[in-house]
């Protein structure tokens, strides 16, 4: 299971893509399009919001029920993936809570009205829909393949949908419900063969001792539950949400895999208690390439920040970590690791509930000596971890011992082979 361990953007897509290489299948188990997953295979970049990442490898893949779809984005990811010559094997599971234009419309209007309370969203509809799905409105993949139930449900939620743009909201959009209704029809046409009970075939295919990997969208500070909330995402990105959004027991799990950014980013507002708004978050903002994928926006970046890690492997029981982009870091000295917060004459270890108190939180730095600008990465990959700069070993030792799991792989670039295994 893979889990992001800080805001998200930790570049799980790539490692998804590099573990899915010894993996049957690949399950994405939260979040919609507002995910963005950039993987670079021999110099060509694919970037998705929908579909897993293990779909590179050719393996099937799947989207299972905590999953939210939006029509239009599978549609377009499935067409340009045909079109590079892939032959995608999905699998989507009827349970799946479907995306409306109208609920990205509620999206953009809610935002405005919520002022300073606003998350900053990616505006794909996910709070709109996760909300239907909770309150039991919503329409699930299954509603698309019968054209009675979903007139009967697109009834009274086309109605409600209304309701809020006009008379809540103050919004002029007017929507067409036959249109909606025969869009949605269409769609559930052009998927039907793909539509199947997910739960039922990942165990079964667990229960055959097949290698399955469960791939993450956003990140634990972005989690409904344990989150920045009220600044995160809709969807539970922990572990436990995975169970939830697939439909298989704990039990079941064997590895729960942290991915971890070497320092800092943040799409959208809310504290950020690392936050650098000088010249090295621009540096790490430039090398980074730390634009999102989904919305184009300049993330926020700073220092690395251990207090969301360590919450983070508390939350997901983290067996193990993968640090990516090191490289990023080259040739900035000192390097700064936040290793807790301070109020006041206050510690603080973890990330507080109070969001007040949060905002207050200043962090406290331990400096180690950064590694220089010219590292011959190509060389270090190949071979392996102990051609890695003496302080960069450093760096990730001194992150294993704070967050107190094993670092397994360390990525050092978007390659697949821009990739150093410690141990798997
Ligand atoms: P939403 O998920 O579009 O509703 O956005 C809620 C918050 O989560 C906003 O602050 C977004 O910027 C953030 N967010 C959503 N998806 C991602 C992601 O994949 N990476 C990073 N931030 C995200």
């Amino acid at each position: 299971m893979i889990v992001g361990t800080q805001w998200g953007d930790e570049a799980k897509g790539k490692i998804t893509d590099f573990l899915a290489e010894k993996a049957d299948r690949v399950v994405r188990y939260n979040g919609g399009a507002n995910a963005g997953h950039t993987v670079v295979v021999n110099g060509k970049k694919y970037k998705f919001h929908l579909v897993p990442s293990g779909v590179l490898r050719g393996k099937p893949v799947y989207i299972g029920n905590g999953v939210v779809l939006d029509p239009e984005v599978l549609t377009e990811e499935l067409e340009t993936l045909k079109a590079e010559g892939f032959k995608p094997d999905l699998h989507i599971s009827d349970r799946t809570h479907v995306v409306f234009k109208f609920h990205k419309i509620l999206d953009g209007l809610q935002e405005k009205f919520k002022g300073n309370l606003r998350a900053g969203t990616t505006k794909r509809g996910i709070g709109p829909t996760y909300s239907d799905k909770a309150a039991r409105f919503g329409i699930r993949v299954a509603d698309l393949l019968e054209e009675k139930v979903l007139k009967w449900k697109m009834d009274v939620l086309v109605d409600l949908a209304q309701k809020l743009i006009s008379q809540v909201y103050e919004g002029d959009v007017l929507l067409d419900k036959q249109q909606i209704i025969d869009d949605a029809l269409h769609f559930g046409q052009t998927i039907a063969d793909c539509v199947c009970d997910v739960s039922a075939e990942i165990n079964d295919a667990l229960d055959r001792g097949e290698t399955v990997l469960f791939e993450g969208a956003q990140g634990t500070l972005l989690d409904i539950d344990h989150g920045v909330y009220p600044y995160g995402s809709s969807s539970s990105t922990v572990a436990g949400g995975a169970c939830t959004g697939v439909g298989v027991g704990p039990t079941k799990i064997d590895k729960v895999i942290g991915v971890t950014k070497a320092y800092t980013s943040r799409v959208g507002t809310g504290p950020v208690p690392t936050e650098l708004t000088d010249e090295i978050g621009d540096k790490i903002r430039n090398v980074g390439d730390e634009y999102g994928t989904t919305t184009g926006r300049p993330r926020r970046c700073g220092w690395l920040d251990l207090v969301p890690v360590k919450y983070s492997v508390r939350l997901n029981g983290v067996s193990q970590l993968v640090v990516t982009k090191l490289d990023v870091l080259s040739g900035i000295n000192p390097l700064k690791i936040c290793i807790r917060y301070r109020v006041g004459e206050k510690t603080v270890d973890t990330i507080p509930a109070n969001l007040g108190l949060f905002e207050l939180c200043e962090p406290v730095y331990e400096e180690l000596e950064g590694w220089p600008e010219n590292v011959d990465w190509r060389k270090v990959v190949s071979k392996g971890y102990d051609a890695l700069p003496e302080q960069a070993k450093i760096y990730l030792e001194r992150i294993e011992e704070l967050a107190g799991v094993p670092i397994s792989l360390v990525s050092v670039g978007p390659e697949r082979r821009e990739t150093i295994v410690i141990n798997d």
